[in-house]
């Protein structure tokens, strides 16, 4: 019998590709947005159901949990793809930009685990796959309240990878690197004028030196990284006992994993990174 996958965040990039990577080898995909009137290109595609889902309100949460399983009968897999990233520095980014991050990248991921998780454990079997970032290996300068929320979500990862061993259930975590998926950039430079000349000033001469250094990184396998890597390694994840917990996904983001792996200290590697990421004064 086939099995199902419940994706978050599946009106673009990579969860609209991971709908279509499940869909194609054969499982049923309960593909949730938070617009589904809006999809034209999911819903025709074979064992896919849209249903709404944000990922910030726990009654769709509910509803679509209960919807998929009388479809399909079950949940094999929960991928957690919604979120978004945002350069800011600390000063630009008010308190509710902080909160609201925190509850789509951080709480959203908990809603949504804490509606399958019980009936994973009850069937003893399942997998779960947080969709984090290589900001979740690096507090990322300019992207430090995005880096704190996917450092959250790996910590949260990881101790619920090993605590779910006992039921059956498999945790993993995908850390992508930089990819031109379709709308991420666009909600990343909203807050770069905010603040005094100073403070908006090295914020937007940061913002260009990491999105340079993004695009020399994300060109190291010599196209520009795609993003059907990352659908890749969550399928990987959804169907592989040996899936590692932890994947860095792109060239980028298994560079820097391997630069931590190596460094004789997190100091060290600190001390790399201020050189690379830091722009010349
Ligand atoms: N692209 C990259 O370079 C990159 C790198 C590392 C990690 N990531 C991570 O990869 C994941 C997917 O990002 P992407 O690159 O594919 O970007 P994307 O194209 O902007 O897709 C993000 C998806 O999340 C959804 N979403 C946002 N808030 C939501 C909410 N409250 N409830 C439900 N869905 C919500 C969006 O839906 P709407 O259409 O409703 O807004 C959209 O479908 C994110 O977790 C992101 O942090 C991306």
């Amino acid at each position: 019998m086939a099995q199902t996958v419940l994706i978050t965040g599946c009106s673009s990039g990579f969860g609209q590709l991971a709908v279509r990577t499940f869909s194609a080898n054969g499982w049923n995909v309960m593909a949730t947005m938070r617009a589904p009137e809006k999809d034209t290109d999911l819903r025709d595609l074979p064992g896919v159901a849209l249903v709404r889902l944000d990922v910030t309100d726990t009654a769709s949460i509910q509803a679509a949990v209960t919807e998929t399983v009388q479809r399909f009968g079950s949940i094999d897999c929960l991928v957690n793809n919604a979120g978004y990233g945002g350069h800011a520095l600390f000063e630009q980014f008010d308190d509710a930009a902080m909160r609201a991050m925190f509850e789509t990248n951080v709480f959203g991921p908990v809603n949504t685990m804490r509606a399958v998780l019980p009936m994973m454990r009850k069937q003893g079997h399942g997998t779960i796959v947080n969709v984090s970032s290589m900001a979740g290996l690096l507090g990322l300068p300019g992207n430090a309240f995005y880096s704190a929320s996917k450092f959250a979500l790996n910590g949260l990862s990881e101790g619920m990878a090993l605590e779910c061993e006992a039921f059956g259930v498999r945790v993993h975590v995908v850390e992508p690197g930089a990819y031109p998926t379709t709308r991420f950039g666009a909600n990343t430079d909203n807050a770069l004028d905010v603040g005094d000349d100073q403070v908006a000033g090295y914020s937007r001469k940061l913002r260009a030196h990491i999105e340079a250094l993004g695009e020399q990184m994300a060109q190291q396998g010599g196209d520009l990284a795609d993003p059907q890597e990352v659908a890749d390694a969550i399928y990987s994840c959804a169907t592989s006992k040996d899936a590692p917990i932890h994947n860095p996904t792109g060239a980028d983001a298994r560079m820097l994993d391997s630069m931590i792996q190596s460094a004789p200290s997190r100091q060290a590697f600190l001390e790399q990174m201020r050189t690379m990421l830091l722009p010349q004064a």
